[in-house]
């Protein structure tokens, strides 16, 4: 299936690791050129690296940005702009980890530092990148948001309340777009086995004995995700690439969710 993506213009925020390191590499392969931010420029130039290696003819542009900084985040995009011209995909994923505790008894700075990187700088990037993005079709706006939207996962309030608001979020913008004919659509991972995740899982599991393996066995188990296994990053990257792609071109104001099955919540477990 032709994808149409050939020189088409990605920006994905939060893409020196994890899903959004995926999506980028997703992208790219496809031929898209690819612009990447983060916060950590180390990271970021590993992942333009390693998308140069694997893609030799896409462009790949490294800029060092916290999206927490309204000021950063249109420096960046007067960058990419003088750059590349115009955009076609704006990715919006990054995010906080969760953390553990009772959120409820957080500060309020500790609520804001998650609400303000995922939800805010999600509003801030579109924002900063509107005038560039593409109005023939082929513009796209893809939110990255997460499992806790849409169930309760044990710890993750500021997380639910991001996520939740990026799917009401997410129909309200394309509304807002749907003049320019840019979509605006979400994805919405379950468990996902980025760097981190493994972190945890095999410190997880060391101190109940197990290994990461088991560990995560276990996890799917007592979750409910019916297929028994967390996703790779590349799983939801792929979902990522079909929005951005012109075959998607009629699909607008919805989430797509990649979960293994984890939201149908049987309760009484998997069988097999
Ligand atoms: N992993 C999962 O199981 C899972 C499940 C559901 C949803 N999600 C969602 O998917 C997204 C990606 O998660 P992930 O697990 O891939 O996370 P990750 O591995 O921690 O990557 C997060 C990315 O966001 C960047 N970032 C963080 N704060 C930033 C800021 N203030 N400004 C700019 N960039 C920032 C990070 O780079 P720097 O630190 O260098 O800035 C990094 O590139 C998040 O929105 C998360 O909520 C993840």
């Amino acid at each position: 299936m032709d994808l149409g993506l050939g020189n088409r213009v990605a920006v994905v925020v939060g893409a020196s690791e994890g899903i959004g390191r995926a999506i980028a590499h997703g992208l790219a392969a496809e031929g898209a050129h690819v612009a990447l931010l983060a916060r950590g420029g180390a990271g970021l130039e590993r992942v333009a690296d390693e998308i140069r290696a694997a893609q030799p003819e896409a462009e790949v542009l490294a800029i060092p940005t916290d999206v927490t900084d309204p000021e950063a985040v249109d420096r960046t995009a007067a960058a990419v702009e003088a750059h590349f011209g115009r955009v076609h995909v704006l990715v919006n994923n990054a995010g906080n980890r969760m953390r553990p505790g009772r959120q409820i008894t957080w500060s309020d700075d500790e609520w804001m530092l998650d609400v303000n990187t995922k939800l805010f700088g999600m509003l801030r990037g579109i924002r900063a990148f509107d005038s560039l993005l593409a109005s023939d079709g082929s513009g796209r706006i893809i939110n990255i948001a997460g499992i806790s939207g849409h169930m309760v996962w044990e710890t993750a309030m500021t997380h639910a309340i991001n996520n939740s608001a990026f799917v009401q979020a997410t129909k309200y913008l394309a509304t807002d777009f749907a003049p320019r004919a840019i979509t605006v659509n979400a994805v919405t991972p379950g468990l996902v086995a980025t760097e981190w995740r493994h972190d945890w899982a095999a410190s997880s599991g060391a101190t109940q004995g197990k290994s990461e393996d088991e560990f995560v066995k276990d996890v799917c188990r007592q979750k409910g995700i019916l297929l028994n296994r967390w996703a790779e990053p590349s799983e939801v990257a792929d979902s990522v690439v079909f929005l951005a792609s012109s075959r998607a071109a009629y699909i607008t104001g919805t989430t797509v969710i990649v979960d293994g099955g984890l939201c149908v919540n049987p309760r009484v477990g998997v069988v097999n």
